[in-house]
């Protein structure tokens, strides 16, 4: 078969190759002498949900309507959950018809949007380095891509005053998020109400991916819904799989515009049965009983940021410091740079030496090259010893 043109350009290759490589360590690790993996590249929590949800979920799949096909009308009771917690967590007031829609993830939300509000070559925006499925959902529904590079030096604050009149003119759809996977930014509340804001001047859907809401270690996570006007152009995205430990179980939500909902809502119409009661009665549990769960576990992340980012500075690796939970932004260090390694042979070269996987920050757009993502997905002593088994290979390498 000849592949088609729009899958060549997913570009998905840095996290396949990474994969691979973290398959062959593996396998070698098991049957020689290697030490295990300690793979720090995958944003999958070791934390377990807190046991009620689990139960909630198992005596959900014994109900004989959760192995049937979920049609929207039964996920009312989860919608008026999202509704109620929407109103408690911002003070913002959603209808769970028209405002509200579960997702099977916020990664399949967000990949979906543009084939329900784009046109073939109509125009997205993206910030690079970006969560992958933001590119590649635009690649799906063959829009043009335009990129937002994002940099150190301005703190990865996105600068749309550097977007033209005429680019703003073609714009149809941002997608963006901010606590943001890879730099580890929490970002700021006018940021979005920036961008909120050229959406309603002219006429660009804004989507703001935010499954870290719960996240933030400094500060508070911005929010779209706070913005004046989401209910005319904008969407956000939701989930239970970071601050709730659910990632397996791919369950997530969007509030927005009804108009954008509603489209959205066709598209997965094509694509999907919702997702089983029995997870949706789990989310329902998260969000009325555990509303408070995600600020628990913010301790936990904190406490590993804080032992990581030391011992990497004992080791000589200065970093920055993270101001969200789960991941640390690394430079690359410059003795890497100057030997002409690229952040995926660094990422390479770590693993074969040392077995500790990250994740090349390339792999999120060419904006993120010259960059590692640690994500803090183990207990403290495993991500210390992860970093000490990086001593003597740093030492004799710097
Ligand atoms: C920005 C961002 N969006 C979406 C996702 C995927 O979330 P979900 O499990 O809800 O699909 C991730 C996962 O790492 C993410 O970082």
């Amino acid at each position: 078969m000849d592949i088609p043109k729009r899958l060549n350009r997913l570009g998905t290759g840095v996290f396949e190759r990474n994969d691979l490589r973290k398959q062959a360590y593996h396998f070698a690790s098991i049957n020689g002498c290697l030490p295990p993996l300690c793979d720090l590249s995958l944003g999958s929590t070791d934390i377990l949900p807190p046991s009620i949800i689990l139960e909630a979920i198992a005596g959900g799949i014994k109900a004989p309507e959760s192995s049937s096909y979920c049609l929207q009308a039964a996920t009312r009771p989860f919608r008026e959950a999202v509704a109620a917690w929407s109103e408690r967590r911002f003070g913002v007031v959603v209808d769970p018809d028209k405002e509200v829609l579960l997702l099977v993830g916020s990664q399949e939300g967000t990949a979906h949007l543009p084939l329900a509000v784009l046109d073939p070559g109509q125009v997205g925006l993206i910030l690079d380095p970006s969560y992958p499925s933001h590119r590649g959902g635009l690649v799906l529904a063959d829009a043009h891509i335009e990129k937002l590079l994002l940099k150190f030096d301005q703190n990865w604050k996105p600068d749309f005053g550097s977007l033209s009149i005429s680019q703003l003119e073609q714009l149809r759809l941002m997608v963006f998020g901010f606590p943001h996977n890879p730099t580890a930014t929490v970002g700021e509340q006018s940021w979005l109400d920036e961008a909120m804001q050229l959406g309603l001047r002219h006429n660009i859907v804004i989507a703001h991916d935010n499954p870290y809401v719960d996240l933030a270690l400094e500060g508070d996570s911005p929010v779209l819904l706070r913005c004046s006007g989401w209910r005319e152009w904008g969407i956000e995205f939701f989930s239970f799989s970071k601050a709730w430990c659910m990632g397996g179980f791919r369950i997530a939500f969007a509030i927005g515009s009804e108009s954008v909902i509603s489209a959205l809502r066709t598209v997965k119409g094509v694509v999907d049965f919702n997702q089983s009661l029995a997870l949706q009665r789990g989310a329902i549990t998260a969000l009325t009983d555990f509303e408070d769960w995600p600020r628990k576990i913010l301790g936990v992340y904190r406490e590993r940021r804080d032992t990581t980012i030391s011992a990497l500075n004992n080791l000589g690796w200065e970093v920055p410091i993270p101001s969200m939970a789960m991941y640390v932004w690394m430079p690359m260090p410059s003795w890497s740079l100057e030997q002409g390694h690229s952040d995926e042979e660094l990422a390479s070269e770590i693993l074969n030496q040392t077995g500790v996987a990250f994740t090349p920050g390339s792999g999120f757009g060419s904006g993120g090259s010259g960059w590692l993502r640690m994500a803090l997905v183990l207990p403290v002593n495993e991500l210390e010893e992860g970093i000490t088994r990086m001593r003597s290979w740093w030492d004799a390498n710097s």
